[in-house]
């Protein structure tokens, strides 16, 4: 049982290097003048994981006066670089790595993280999530450490799907992760990657998860204005606004599923949120 209600801000896919600078502007504001409980970032900080991109990340990330933890995305992993990748991955978030996966204890509620990204998968799409065994053995350890009755948020870039509409892997692994945080508990898995906001509750063999995804803050967007979730655990319920400058209603701003893959344009039967802008195409990346 929390003493007073936590807010937190859940944003993601800010892709600096294609970011939506009036929405970034509103959310700096908003944090400042809000001061959420923590701010937590589900990944894809950049755009092509170019240094100049990972600069105006940590710039803009570490000036943020509220505890952060961000999840790595597969936009955040070395993408000219092979070698790099390979060796040394997540050198890049050297300025900010104190908040790289970090998690966060507030009173009654802990953020855990959990990692979805790899430096190179058994397969031709790397953009896919894979959680790997080490990887959910840590998270899961970081869970059974909390003190009991202590709320939990995972915070993860890639929605835990396994299967989308389509019966394409979103990502490996998401099935087993999601089951074994059904059986303990967990409040909710935020995420992001698929540039629209959700909120499902997701069946298990455990038991159902709440997976609540937050939008973009990018110019990549799908069927949504760039957007960023406000949660409130008040000890009781967690709620979910979808915070975006157009005014849209939340309820209009999230989409009924996962789809399969995060990529333009959409092919029909994907799901759309009823705010109903579709872009056919991704702005060009330079
Ligand atoms: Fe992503």
């Amino acid at each position: 049982m929390t003493s007073s209600p936590l807010t937190l801000f859940h944003l993601s896919d800010i892709h600096f290097g294609l970011e939506d600078k009036r929405a970034l502007a509103w959310v700096r504001e908003e944090i400042t003048a809000r001061r959420p409980d923590a701010v937590v970032i589900t990944g894809d900080h950049t755009m092509r994981a170019r240094h100049h991109e990972f600069a105006a990340a940590t710039r803009w990330i570490n000036a943020l006066e509220v505890p952060v933890t961000i999840a790595i995305g597969n936009h955040d992993m070395p993408y000219f670089n092979l070698f790099e990748r390979f060796t040394t991955p997540y050198k890049r978030f050297e300025g900010m790595k104190a908040l790289v996966e970090r998690e966060i204890d507030l009173p009654g509620l802990a953020i855990v993280p959990l990692k979805s990204v790899r430096r190179w998968q058994p397969r031709t799409n790397w953009s896919k999530g894979w959680v790997t065994e080490p990887a959910l053995e840590r998270c899961l350890a970081m869970l059974d450490r909390l003190p009991a009755g202590t709320a939990t948020l995972i915070s993860v870039h890639h929605p835990l799907r396994e299967v989308g509409t389509h019966g394409t892997a979103l990502t490996h692994g998401g099935e087993k992760a999601l089951a074994e945080l059904a059986k303990r508990g967990v409040l909710g898995v935020l995420s992001g990657h698929v540039h629209d906001a959700f909120d499902i509750a997701e069946p298990t063999p455990e038991g159902t998860v709440r997976m609540i995804g937050a939008g973009t803050l990018s110019q990549r967007t799908r069927s949504t204005p760039p957007s960023f979730n406000e949660l409130v655990w008040d000890g009781e319920n967690l709620t979910v606004a979808v915070r975006n400058l157009e005014h849209v209603p939340s309820e209009a701003m999230l989409i009924e599923d996962v789809p399969a893959d995060a990529m333009p344009p959409r092919t029909p039967g994907e799901p759309v949120a009823p705010v109903g802008q579709v872009p056919a195409v991704d702005p060009p990346v330079h």
